[in-house]
């Protein structure tokens, strides 16, 4: 342009072929650019394609791999806002700062040199803006910083407890509670309004200085270029040249500005997610993992333990149960048996003493390996909403329909399964609703033992049946009982009579330890316990 109107005002003949020529470039580079920016898109689109692909399930691995302690502490719908916005605004950072933050800047920093070089005085008197505006940009995001951490946290915390509430729903609904859960959500919905509000208004306050520093600029700019043209500094078309170009440089840290607010906006997103990557399991495999086969053997030497920051749930609790053992943990509620099997399974690591698995250190055996030798039936059994039988199946998903059914009928669930409208097939629904706690229980206990594991322990796994289904779970527990160690928490004591030794705790502490016939002869806690249990006053 500067060049096509330098030739038009110049005195004497005008170069026609030279005009053409360069009205010929000036279509090819528009041209070129279309294709260039077509080449782009596709490039952005396959990379945050590919981003939602891959990310949420890194994370979600993540998640997977951290301790119980870890998730004990956070709800779940925490989590998952957690990484949704973390993954949307990561990939927003990335496709600014990839695409548009440094070609802008690039772009910026060379039409600004060119300026420069065309009339440095005047290049200058343009440039005095920049930092200026650059300042105040900066200034900007630094104060709205806390309060956009502030309205991540919240936003995670509305997630938390909306996903709190469905899971409680028919406790919710039940006590009539919907207005107050509504009511404490709107609550954090009020607090990050209010974040937002703080947070924008700041910007737009800003960008009015932010616009007023650009137009001094401009008008600075104006009145000496068109001075250093009436000296005869420049020529007309290179002012026309400085003020398209001078006008997109503004435009262009105008842009980088924006760039850079969305780039901060995003942070503490991706901050949070880089914390959550950053979180080390507290679970450490020290020393080169084993995969032991095993027997099942275990003793507790002198451990005690804590949860993070409580007081001690275990006092030096001492015990061995030999390979093939059915053995009985008993006591008061609260008393730490559910803490004992959670070491056993390395949930969480011991604060004093030892566990050791056939002789060798818990701590040094392959986790995942280890595990899948144990079985387990937890107090409250978790339901997937499938099917029974992938419910029973859940530790081997590949199992034959035989051994499902095998298992089923050890675990006394055979007979209500078949009678359900779709027998295996039923869906359970959330959290297996459409069960009773005993049904539960059963395919619970079912899922136990198809693996076949070496170690099986039953948490109060039987409280919720009926006397008849547990009287036909402890003729089968013998049945089961073959070839592993069993280890059976129970409240009522005729589930453990049989059981080759009964350890009784109370407090974190193991008070009495011996047969059932050994322990009535006593007269201990086990002995006071079972009186009770006798006359009918404890069930
Ligand atoms: N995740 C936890 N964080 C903190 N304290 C816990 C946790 N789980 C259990 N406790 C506490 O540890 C003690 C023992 O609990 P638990 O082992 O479940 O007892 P039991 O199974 O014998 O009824 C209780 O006082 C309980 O409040
Ligand atoms: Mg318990």
């Amino acid at each position: 342009m500067k060049i096509i109107l330098d030739e038009l005002t110049r005195a004497g003949s005008i170069d026609w072929q030279k005009l053409l020529w360069l009205v010929v470039v000036m279509f090819l580079v528009g041209v070129f650019g279309s294709a260039y920016y077509r080449w782009i898109d596709i490039k952005r689109f396959n990379f945050l394609l590919n981003l939602d692909r891959y990310l949420p399930n890194i994370l979600h691995q993540k998640l997977l791999s951290l301790s119980l302690g870890y998730h004990e502490k956070e709800n779940t719908g925490n989590k998952i806002v957690k990484i949704r916005r973390g993954v949307d605004r990561l990939g927003k950072l990335l496709d600014n700062a990839t695409w548009d933050f440094f070609p802008t800047a690039f772009q910026t920093i060379f039409t600004f040199i060119f300026i420069l070089i065309i009339d440095w005085p005047l290049g200058l008197v343009f440039g005095a803006s920049i930092p200026a505006y650059l300042l105040v940009t900066w200034r900007m995001n630094k104060i709205v910083g806390p309060w956009r951490d502030d309205s991540q946290r919240n936003y995670e915390k509305s997630a938390g407890i909306m996903g709190q509430s469905m899971i409680n729903i028919h406790t919710v609904q039940s006590f009539a509670q919907e207005r107050y859960e509504a009511k404490t959500h709107k609550n954090v919905l009020d607090t990050i309004f209010n974040l937002e509000n703080k947070i924008w208004s700041k910007i737009l306050n800003y960008n009015f200085t932010r616009n007023t520093i650009l137009d001094v600029g401009r008008f600075l700019t104006l009145g000496f270029a068109v001075y250093q043209t009436a000296r005869g500094v420049i020529t007309a078309g290179s002012l026309v040249l400085f003020f398209t170009l001078s006008e997109r440089v503004y435009s262009s840290v105008f842009r980088l500005s924006r760039i850079y607010d969305t780039i901060m906006d995003s942070a503490p997103a991706i901050k949070r997610l880089d914390s959550l990557m950053r979180t080390e399991t507290d679970i450490k495999i020290s020393g080169a993992p084993a995969r032991h086969k095993v027997l099942g053997k275990i003793e507790f030497q002198n451990v005690s333990f804590a949860y993070i920051g409580e007081k001690r749930v275990l006092e030096s609790v001492d015990f061995t149960i030999n390979p093939g053992e059915f053995v009985a943990l008993v006591g008061p509620s609260g008393a730490g048996k559910t803490t004992i099997v959670k070491l056993l399974y390395r949930h969480f690591d011991v604060t004093g003493g030892k566990i050791l698995i056939d002789g060798m250190d818990l701590k040094k055996l392959d986790m995942r390996y280890y595990r899948k030798q144990l079985g387990i039936v937890t107090q409250d059994i978790d339901i997937f909403n499938d099917t029974i039988s992938a419910n029973i199946a859940y530790a081997k998903p590949d199992s034959k329909f035989e051994d499902i059914v095998r298992v089923a009928k050890v675990a006394n669930a055979h007979d209500f399964i078949i009678k359900m409208k779709n027998g295996y097939d039923t869906m359970v629904g959330e959290r297996g609703v459409k069960l009773s706690g005993g049904q539960k229980q059963r395919i619970g206990i079912a899922r136990a033992i198809l693996p076949n594991p070496k170690i099986l322990v039953f948490d109060e796994a039987t409280s919720s049946l009926d006397s008849e289904s547990e009287l036909m779970i402890q003729k089968s527990l013998l049945e089961i009982a073959k070839n592993r160690t069993i280890i059976v928490i129970a409240h009522r004591l005729s589930t453990i009579r049989r059981a080759d030794t009964i350890f009784v705790f109370e407090n974190g502490k193991l008070v009495e330890r011996g047969t059932h016939k050994e322990l009535t002869t006593n007269d201990g806690l086990y002995s006071r316990l079972h009186s009770l249990q006798v006359a009918g006053e404890v069930r």
